[in-house]
């Protein structure tokens, strides 16, 4: 018998099936059986088949995908074959983002071209602006960016045509190019001050920067740029997978990562800091998480079991700004709550870690940006991550639309009641 296959014995009917394993480029690295082979699994002929129940996909693999490896019991995170911790200290952010898209680094030559592409892009069209002037003062940056990202759509309907290529890397630039002056005019909105228009001399984080509040570079946004099959790569794969355009499908990728669980994590550890209040509350608190009457915010992943790779090297980072802009109080509960939650034993026995959410909730903190823009400051690198995701889906043939199945619960078929008229 072939090895590369699984033998599987239903014991309701005392049938043998035989299935395909499929492995990806490293089979150590996990290997599948195409879920369509378990339909032929019945008790009966009017029997749906067997298939796989599986809430918020913990095990299973909706795609096959090339650019980002994670092996989560061992820390590691790689793109496109290159270990992140590499990426960090050797390579801008636009270098990164070009390996993502492209799938190697970039000559000289063509990273100059990218970022000329890209900035070409960055100004928003005046119909855009006046569009999120219409929001109301205190309006959340994170709910004007997925909503302005889904207007772009509007602004540009030659991004239906998918099957375009030039057409479909026109709207990458103009993604990459736009979503820095959208959360930089969020910001500007939320404050009252008036817009600064996008600088294509300056580098792309320089330009950032300068369109928030004239900053000088930083650097660690390189370990946000992709992060594989997390909630809201899955969610641009299947607003994408309907054929919908770039822009809505960026939107209600960055819809997904505002949520708390996810990349909104980042707001919810500063609410949770100044909630906590001090440091002498620090072990009260903790005690209120073991109970499970909360979470503690920016601890615990999916995938990452003994620690976060991308925590590691941006923790570094951390103790560097804290060395600039000193200690406040916020941070000293910070490290007081990391402190305890590594050393007790529920932490430790339910494998829960700082992720990177934790640091780059304090560093933001600690640069002076507003708690509502943390989400925001995590969605303008991760959107190359969206976008080669949604290309490589495009370019997959084995992709369809997406659509799960269900295991239903509810009645048998059932004669309607008499019918009942309320006057
Ligand atoms: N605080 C306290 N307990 C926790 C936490 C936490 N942050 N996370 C998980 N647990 C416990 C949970 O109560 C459960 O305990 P038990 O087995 O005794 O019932 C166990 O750990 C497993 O939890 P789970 O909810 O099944 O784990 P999950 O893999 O579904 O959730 C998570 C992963 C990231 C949603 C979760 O750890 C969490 O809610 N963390 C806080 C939010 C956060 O920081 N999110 C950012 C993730 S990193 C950025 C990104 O890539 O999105």
């Amino acid at each position: 018998m072939d090895k590369n296959t699984l033998s599987i014995t239903d014991n309701r009917t005392g049938t043998e099936y035989v299935v395909p394993i499929i492995a990806g480029t490293y089979p150590k690295y996990g290997a599948a059986i195409n879920a369509l082979a378990l339909r032929q699994i019945k008790v009966g002929e009017d029997d749906f088949g067997l298939m796989t129940y599986d809430p918020g996909f913990t095990n299973t693999a909706g795609c096959k995908s090339a650019i980002t490896f994670i092996d989560g019991d061992r820390g590691i995170l790689r793109y496109r074959g290159y270990p992140i911790e590499e990426l960090a200290e050797r390579c801008s952010y636009l270098e990164t983002a070009y390996l993502i898209l492209h799938g190697e680094l970039p000559t000289p030559a063509q990273l100059a071209d990218w970022q000329r592409q890209i900035m070409r892009h960055a100004l928003l069209h005046e119909n855009t602006k006046k569009l999120m002037e219409g929001f109301h003062h205190d309006a959340h940056p994170m709910g004007m960016l997925v909503s302005t990202v889904a207007a772009l759509s509007t602004f540009y309907p030659d991004a239906k045509k998918l099957s375009d290529p030039v057409l479909r890397r026109l709207q990458i630039c103009r993604l990459m190019g736009k979503m820095p002056t959208i959360a930089a005019y969020a910001y500007r909105h939320g404050m009252g001050l008036p817009y600064v228009y996008p600088d294509d001399e300056l580098s792309y984080t320089g330009n950032f920067l300068n369109m928030m509040f004239r900053r000088t570079e930083v650097k660690y946004r390189v370990l946000h740029a992709d992060h594989e099959q997390n909630c809201s790569a899955n969610d641009m794969r299947s607003v994408g997978s309907s054929q919908t355009d770039p822009y809505v499908a960026t939107a209600a990728a960055a819809a997904a990562l505002y949520g708390p669980l996810h990349g909104g994590a980042n707001e919810q550890v500063l609410r949770m800091l100044r909630e906590i209040g001090s440091k002498d509350k620090v072990a009260d608190y903790i005690k209120r998480v073991k109970a499970k009457e909360v979470r503690l915010m920016g601890f615990g992943h999916r995938i990452y079991k003994n620690y976060d790779p991308r925590a590691k090297i941006i923790k570094r980072i951390a103790d560097q700004v804290f060395e600039v802009t000193g200690r406040n109080p916020l941070l000293d509960i910070a490290l007081e709550l990391e402190r305890i939650a590594l050393a007790d034993d529920y932490f430790i026995s339910h494998k829960l870690y700082p992720n990177v959410d934790f640091y780059s909730g304090i560093i933001y903190q600690a640069l002076d940006f507003p708690v509502d823009l943390f989400p925001v400051l995590f969605a303008i690198p991760r959107t190359i991550g969206w976008i080669t995701q949604w290309e490589e889906m495009l370019n997959d043939p084995d992709q369809k639309i997406a659509r799960p199945q269900q295991v239903y619960t509810g009645h048998d078929c059932r004669p309607l009641p008499g019918i009942r008229r309320t006057v």
